[in-house]
């Protein structure tokens, strides 16, 4: 009987999981990186096929741009006074010629579209990408140091509906992956012209209080009051703080409003505490949140950034875009039973005595070379042992090589799903698997 391999389920080591035989090791991976073990990246491979095959469908084209940018860029873009700027990237070299790891991927997907002048071919650029980000954070449940972020950048277009369409684009994502416990919460902080005056009023309202706030928040008073918010330890005081989408200008409360409306069927709430940790963000912000991830519960965040595309030397147009936590996606994936089944190779050839296995390689890689899938025993084991690999396997036939049959040139071809046994001559054997189907 075959039991398909869930991917879903972690692969462990029992002994080798704990922490005895952990402390042993002479190398270990680095705290807050992964690796992803063969049986999980079916699951991997599942969610990249769909971010390909469905960002596409709603016309968002891939970029892939280097791990490795400019210090500067992520200075001028995330943001000089951000936790993620001034102490989680990992950098390299000094001054100018500084270069770091990147820690998120928006300002390389601006700066990459700016410097090779491609607003000039055309106004709207719908991007999407997948690949890792690094952060010097102190690893935790769902926090790592190197992760995965995929996301989308639409970049040249300041109408809600583009907003609306790339939290609809995730949430169909999730959906897609069977993920149904998530929360959609969503808020808008304004223009520059609204954040200005939203600046002033937070300083003056922060100010005389300011010796009750942590020694952190002090330095931000004057540098960056609006990462005050982001400060997990003061949340008690920030949350008595006037709120940005009170102090909206009746154009960025329109923008909300036909964000709301072009978000009809999706279930969302407006969250006035969303602030999000990054710089570069006007008028909306928003999060994917779940109750399944612990304290690090955001699946995925962003926003409108109408300013960034101009900063960074490009032309004055809005953008909009997201980004999500593949690695945090796979911890959902374990909490929902989420798994993949192993693809069932087409055969397993198996020898019945040590005289037959230079006939079995030889069969076994005319079969591949007719395109179906399989393997066969290198470890000179026993003819049980070589069915129970095959069973494990979930090869959908067996090859039985034995010196009568090739004497006669013919193989035993058992078909594990129906389980019959017959004698056919080796020429016929591709073509019988193939004919049998997956
Ligand atoms: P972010 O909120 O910093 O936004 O990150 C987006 C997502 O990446 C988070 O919601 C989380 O799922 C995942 N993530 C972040 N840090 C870690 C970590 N240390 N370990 C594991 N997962 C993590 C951005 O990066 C913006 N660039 C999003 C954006 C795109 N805004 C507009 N466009």
């Amino acid at each position: 009987m075959y039991f398909p391999r869930k991917s879903g389920v972690k692969e462990s080591f029992g002994r080798r999981d704990s922490l005895w035989y952990r402390l042993r090791m002479p190398f270990r991976a680095p705290s807050g990186t992964e690796d992803i073990l063969p049986d999980r990246v079916p699951l991997w491979l599942r969610v990249e096929e769909t971010v390909r095959r469905l960002f596409s469908s709603y016309g968002y084209r891939e970029l892939r741009p280097p791990l490795l940018e400019y210090t500067s860029l992520f200075h001028k873009s995330t943001g000089e006074v951000t936790d993620i700027v001034e102490k989680e990237m990992y950098t390299f070299g000094e001054g100018k010629d500084a270069l770091s790891l990147r820690p998120e991927v928006t300002p390389s997907i601006v700066r990459a579209l700016v410097q090779k002048g491609l607003f000039g071919r055309q106004n709207l650029w719908k991007i999407f990408y997948l690949g890792p980000s690094f952060r010097r954070e102190r690893p935790q449940k769902g926090r790592l140091r190197q992760f995965t972020q995929l996301g989308v950048e639409a970049l040249g277009s300041s109408d809600p509906r583009i907003d609306a369409e790339v939290i609809r684009l995730y949430a169909h994502f999730l959906d897609e992956l069977g993920v149904t416990r998530y929360e959609i919460r969503l808020n808008s902080i304004g223009c520059h012209d609204c954040r200005a005056g939203y600046r002033e009023i937070l300083r003056k309202e922060i100010t005389p209080k300011i010796g009750e706030y942590c020694d952190h928040c002090r330095t931000r008073l004057d540098r960056n009051v609006f990462r005050i918010l982001d400060c997990k330890g003061c949340r008690e005081k920030t949350r008595e703080l006037p709120l940005a989408i009170d102090h909206n200008c009746a154009s960025c409360r329109d923008h909300f409003a036909l964000v709301e409306k072009s978000l009809e069927g999706i279930s969302y709430t407006v969250d006035p505490h969303i602030v999000r940790g990054l710089d570069y963000y006007t008028r909306t912000v928003f999060e994917f949140t779940s109750d399944l991830l612990g304290a690090q519960d955001a699946l995925a965040g962003g926003g409108r950034y109408d300013s960034l595309v101009g900063n960074m030397g490009g032309p004055d147009v809005g953008a909009v875009g997201f980004a999500a936590g593949v690695e945090r996606l796979m911890l959902v994936f374990d909490a929902l039973e989420i798994g993949v089944e192993g693809e069932r190779p087409d055969f397993y050839a198996v020898a019945v005595d040590d005289s037959v296995r230079g006939d079995v390689f030889r069969i076994a890689n005319q079969l591949r070379s007719a395109d179906l899938s399989g393997d066969l025993d290198f470890e000179g084991r026993s003819l049980r042992a070589q069915f129970r690999t095959a069973n494990k396997t979930g090869a959908r036939h067996v090859i039985v090589v034995g010196p009568d049959e090739l004497g006669r040139g013919n193989v035993k071809l058992k078909n594990m799903s129906g389980g019959e046994e017959e004698e056919i001559p080796v020429g016929e054997v591709a073509d019988r698997i193939t004919r049998a189907g997956k």
